[in-house]
């Protein structure tokens, strides 16, 4: 089988490589069936991912079933799946990819000296012999072959960029380094896709290769070393809506994906996202899978538009720049929200009453501001229903 190359890559665009279906629904609680993944598939095509990864075809019948179901409906994106460095593994992959419009055989094998020795059990040189064998196997099949190196960031980097040559000169078209165990900096990753690309210029075909990030969260920068890949030189990036994933989890799609579009000027690159889908995706996933985000959550999170405190709600209603970076709407919020609570002022109280049609003097607003405040004594937020009874005169006003 044989299936035209991605179009070449732009200087300026970032692959989003969304592997939500694979990577992330191999972490704890959050597995999915095929139906739900063909619905998931289906979001994230009109949410305008490059590549959506779907599954390991060879570890189930489920992952199969799954590709079988989302080939034959999402035609416009890449579709990939993982392999192993197994001709079985290659072969079944290869059988799930037939039905797809733009397939993508992904095939891995770790690098680092702990995995070398205490998981495959293989020294340097069969490591080589692998990545060159397997690699050339599943290029002979399809024209659009990634390979990760597996724990790329704890494996010597002289050894890493003979894999990665190896790797492209076995037909390789993405080359990933993934931060399998969240345990890079962003300074020092920076610097490991700088050499790695640099180390591999003079091999037949390395100026078309992508070289692509995947960077897990077990330190909490996950998205920070992503971008830090893409200033040295990525441009893949592998992300999960939420960042669910392995422990804890992946780049956050959302995330990863408003850094580049919020600092752009700095970066100088973007996605294809269409950024006004991201809640209603990541809220299709959270029900899907029944692991809600937690209310501060950056982007997606109950609270990531919500103001109380009297200070920045002042200053939001001046000008919505002074407390937000970036418009909710752009990432598919209603609105901001202005929640009345113990450290709310005046001015939000007054806000909120005009919203709700009560246009008061001064002197009435200082008297039911102080009533709005004796109310957050007792309750941590107060709602549009408590501001009628309290301007009725209702229980919560005596
Ligand atoms: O984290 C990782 O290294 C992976 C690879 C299989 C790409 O998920
Ligand atoms: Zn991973």
């Amino acid at each position: 089988m044989t299936t035209p190359t991605n179009e070449r890559i732009t200087p300026h665009r970032i692959r989003i490589f969304d592997t939500t279906l694979r990577d992330g629904e191999q972490s704890p609680g959050c597995s999915m069936s095929p139906q739900q993944k063909l619905v998931m598939a289906r979001a994230l095509d009109e949410l305008g991912v490059d590549v959506i990864e779907t599954g390991f075809p060879a570890s189930s019948q489920s992952d199969r079933d799954a590709m079988a179901m989302i080939a034959h409906e999402v035609r416009r994106p890449v579709l990939a799946v993982l392999s192993r460095c197994l001709a079985g593994d290659i072969e079944t992959s290869l059988r799930s990819l037939e039905a797809a419009a733009n397939p993508r055989l992904h095939v891995f094998l770790s690098t680092s000296p702990l995995h070398r020795e205490h998981k495959l059990r293989m020294t340097r040189e069969q490591v080589l012999e692998s990545v060159h064998k397997h690699v050339s196997l599943a290029r002979s099949h399809i024209d659009d072959v990634e390979f990760s190196a597996e724990d790329a960031t704890r494996t010597e980097l002289d050894y890493l960029i003979e894999v990665a040559r190896v790797a492209i000169a076995a037909g390789a078209t993405t080359i990933n380094l993934p931060d399998t165990v969240g345990f890079t900096t962003p300074e020092e990753i920076r610097r490991m896709f700088q050499q790695v690309i640099a180390g591999v210029a003079d091999v037949g075909g390395a100026a078309n290769v992508v070289f692509s990030a995947h960077c897990h969260n077990d330190l909490g920068l996950a998205v920070a070393n992503s971008l830090a890949a893409i200033e040295g030189g990525a441009r893949q990036v592998e992300c999960t809506v939420n960042g669910i994933g392995e422990r804890a989890g992946n780049c956050a799609l959302e995330e990863i994906t408003m850094a580049l579009k919020v600092r752009q000027a700095f970066y100088e690159q973007d996605t294809a996202i269409n950024t006004p889908r991201i809640v209603a995706t990541s809220q299709l996933l959270q029900r899907l899978v029944g692991m809600p985000v937690q209310r501060n959550k950056a982007i997606v999170g109950a609270n990531a538009f919500a103001h109380e405190s009297g200070i920045h709600q002042h200053g939001m209603l001046r000008h919505r720049g002074t407390y937000e970076i970036m418009r909710p709407e752009d990432v598919g919020w209603e609105d901001s929200q202005m929640v009345l609570g113990r450290h709310s002022g005046r001015a939000a109280v007054e806000q909120r009453l005009r919203a709700l049609g009560f246009w008061l003097e001064e002197e009435e607003l200082k008297l039911v501001f102080e009533q709005f405040k004796a109310l957050c004594e007792q309750q941590r937020v107060v709602t549009d229903p408590d501001l009628q009874t309290l301007m009725q005169g209702g229980p919560s006003n005596q």
